[in-house]
């Protein structure tokens, strides 16, 4: 099985090599190619990987380049994970925001919409050379935001899953309180990307008992302290939000602490810099602990079970994935892209039903899939009045004089990165 990582020279891919090591009776991948335009990191990146396979004894090949058409050729899955513009670009969604009081953030919000505008272009042509390259082949997105670029790519008639380590945070999180396996916990996990509740808790799979109200009663403190949530909301809204929510439910906190500490994106920059040293230490043959420090632990669990689902092996039958609503959110069009438990195997992924989702949660999907609808036709068209229309849509923004700056901010800071600007 050839499996091909998009933006493999990113510091992340040590956490998903390391999967494909432990977990390859699940995923047995035999050449793993790594492309990426950045050859100073693809060479560090790609050595760790080799001493990672080699310490664990896998003799899957793993091969670098720059050139995306020689690696997606012949791949059966192909794994996109990049980051157009880098941190400095992610900086920028972090702070201008936040001129205007709104939150700064790479996928919520204004910022979010620029990452949008710069990615889904990028992404579009990337899985039309897949595509050319193998037409039957897989693409897994975890690039974000993902629920956005996970719309255009089927829109666009890619066979492509969109994926976010959200939920599998939770489900390691709850059974580690419950004191049981991960598998064995199953989530009623709703929304749509970055924007989900856990409605519940199941212990053995869909059907089984819900033991949510159990673990919010006995471990509350935990998860509330967790999500960094009052524990008086978590408890009247007697599901858990994931911890992007608290960018909705503690606007006014979150933008007066973004405002008074150095960005995220600048922490990580610090942080990639100082993995990047590490990766070039030739003693170095595990993913070092630094790497836990970043937001996407799970991931390759995530990434391995999915495609191994996806490409007919071991995957769990279960999965919370990013694909077409068809009517499974009533309240959506059906080619809204929702975030759900679906079933998953070699034809991709069918949402499971999930019940009526109570007005309080419903409301806010419906705007902000309105929104992400505007932004994908602001990606997809350009122009300055589909960035405008788009903002104005968004319950973070809202305002029009706040509309109106940020669009402009916006161009301002991405017009290297869009083509119509
Ligand atoms: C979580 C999200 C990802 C996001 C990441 C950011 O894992 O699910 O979508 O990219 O956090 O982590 P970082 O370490 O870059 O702040
Ligand atoms: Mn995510």
């Amino acid at each position: 099985m050839k499996l091909t990582v998009v933006g493999g020279g990113s510091t992340y891919t040590p956490e998903l090599i390391d999967g494909f090591a432990r977990l390859r009776e699940t995923l047995p991948v035999t050449e793993l190619v790594l492309v990426d335009p950045a050859a100073d990191r693809l060479e560090l990146v790609g050595g760790l990987a080799r001493r990672i396979f080699a310490r664990q004894g896998h003799d899957g090949r793993v091969v670098t380049t720059s050139d995306l058409d020689a690696g997606v050729a012949g791949a059966d899955a192909v794994l996109l994970q990049l980051r157009v513009g880098g941190q400095a670009a992610r900086e920028q969604d972090e702070t201008w925001p936040l001129e205007c009081g709104c939150v700064g953030q790479e996928t919520t919000g204004a910022g979010g919409l620029a990452k949008a505008l710069r990615t889904v272009p990028v992404v579009l042509d990337i899985a039309e050379r897949v595509r050319r390259a193998n037409p039957d082949a897989w693409i897994i997105d975890f690039t974000n935001p993902v629920g956005i670029v996970t719309r255009a790519l089927l829109q666009a008639g890619h066979k492509a899953v969109g994926l976010c380590n959200v939920a599998i945070g939770f489900q390691r999180k709850f059974a580690a309180l419950l004191d049981v396996t991960p598998g064995e916990v199953h989530l009623d996990h709703v929304g749509l990307n970055h924007l989900t509740w856990e409605l519940g808790a199941r212990l053995g799979g869909p059907g089984g008992e819900n033991v949510l109200p159990k673990l919010l009663a006995e471990h509350g403190d935990t998860v509330a302290d967790d999500l960094r949530m009052p524990r008086a909301l978590v408890d009247r809204l007697g599901v858990v939000p994931s911890y992007y929510l608290r960018y909705f439910y503690c606007h006014d906190e979150v933008v007066r602490e973004l405002r008074s500490k150095p960005s995220r994106a600048a922490e990580v920059a610090a942080m990639e810099k100082r993995l990047l040293e590490m990766y070039g230490d030739p003693a170095l043959d595990e993913k070092p602990a630094l790497l836990g420090k970043r937001g996407g632990a799970f991931y390759s669990e995530a990434a391995v079970d999915l495609a191994a689902a996806l490409l007919g092996g071991a995957g769990s039958p279960y999965q919370v994935v990013n694909t077409y609503n068809n009517g499974t959110l009533p309240f959506l069009p059906d080619d809204a892209v929702i975030e759900v438990q679906a079933a998953v195997g070699g034809d991709g992924a069918a949402p499971l039903a999930v019940p009526a989702l109570d007005p309080l949660y419903a409301g806010l999907v419906a705007q902000v899939t309105t929104y992400e609808d505007l932004a994908l036709e602001a990606a997809l068209r350009g122009g300055r009045e589909r960035v405008f229309r788009a903002l104005l849509a968004h319950p973070l923004v809202g305002q029009y004089a706040y509309a109106e700056q940020l669009t402009d901010r916006l161009i301002a800071h991405n017009r290297d990165h869009l083509a119509w600007a």
